[in-house]
């Protein structure tokens, strides 16, 4: 039984003062069916590492470079993160892909650095709406997973999120069934690539607009363990409303 994970990208956003919510998250009722992550901007690591030391919530980052330190300005090494206080980092979301050219080759290096340093990667993928009209979702899906994720992939260390790109933010949704649909046919490709075993304890998220109207129909589709959960994570109302609703 794979393990039910509610993460939630802050993306560029909080500050300081967003703690309180962490604080309240931190306080609410555990739900032993559901992992907790939050990723904030890399500011509030450490901060927010605190204040969830002992409680349910764990800690992610937004990214990291793909080497362990150097003359890279401006950029956070794996190592960086462990040290603030991290155990997860999102890669390959498609606001890095498209913002910093970030290619599947990038994400893959990336994702071989957070391992290297403890890390455990969630590994982003999703199709633009002009690739979904030319029906061409699951080879892009497809491509993305061959090409961002290493192979030394477990159970443990990976989680796919597929957020397709026009559902991000819009309040847009694909039907049931698409994610039904994309979310079986990554599991299909981690189980043919990783082996039955590896394939079946890779948890898959869904992202794009999730919020706690949409979370119960979304979390029943088969495959679906979980969510990527933007801006319906920055208040700890609607994010403990997703948390019981994919802890149920
Ligand atoms: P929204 O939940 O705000 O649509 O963002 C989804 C996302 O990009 C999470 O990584």
């Amino acid at each position: 039984m794979r393990r039910k994970l509610a993460a939630g990208n802050w993306k560029m956003n909080g500050l300081r003062a967003a703690l309180s919510e962490v604080e309240l998250l931190a306080k609410a009722q555990p739900a032993p069916n559901c992992e907790v992550v939050l990723c904030p901007p890399a500011t509030l690591v450490r901060s927010m590492a605190k204040v969830c030391v002992d409680n349910c919530v764990t800690i992610g980052a937004q990214d990291c470079h793909e080497n362990s330190s150097g003359a890279h300005t401006g950029d956070i090494s794996a190592e960086m993160l462990v040290d603030a206080g991290a155990e997860y980092v999102i890669l390959g979301h498609s606001e890095r892909r498209e913002a910093y050219g970030e290619s599947d080759e990038t994400v893959r290096l990336k994702a071989k650095a957070a391992w290297a340093a403890g890390l455990s990667a969630i590994i982003c993928v999703g199709e633009s709406e002009e690739q979904r009209r030319a029906t061409n979702t699951l080879d892009i899906i497809g491509g993305q997973l061959a090409g961002s994720i290493p192979d030394a992939a477990t159970g443990e260390n990976l989680v796919v999120a597929y957020e397709p790109i026009w559902a991000i933010g819009t309040g847009l949704v694909p039907s049931l069934g698409d994610i039904g649909e994309v979310h079986d046919f990554i599991r299909m490709r981690l189980e043919r690539r990783f082996g039955e075993g590896v394939g079946r304890s890779v948890r898959v998220l869904y992202g794009g607009s999730m919020n706690p109207g949409n979370v119960d129909d979304i979390r029943r589709v088969p495959n679906v363990d979980g969510g990527l959960i933007g801006g319906a994570s920055l208040k700890a109302a609607d994010f403990s409303k997703i948390i019981a609703a994919l802890a149920a």
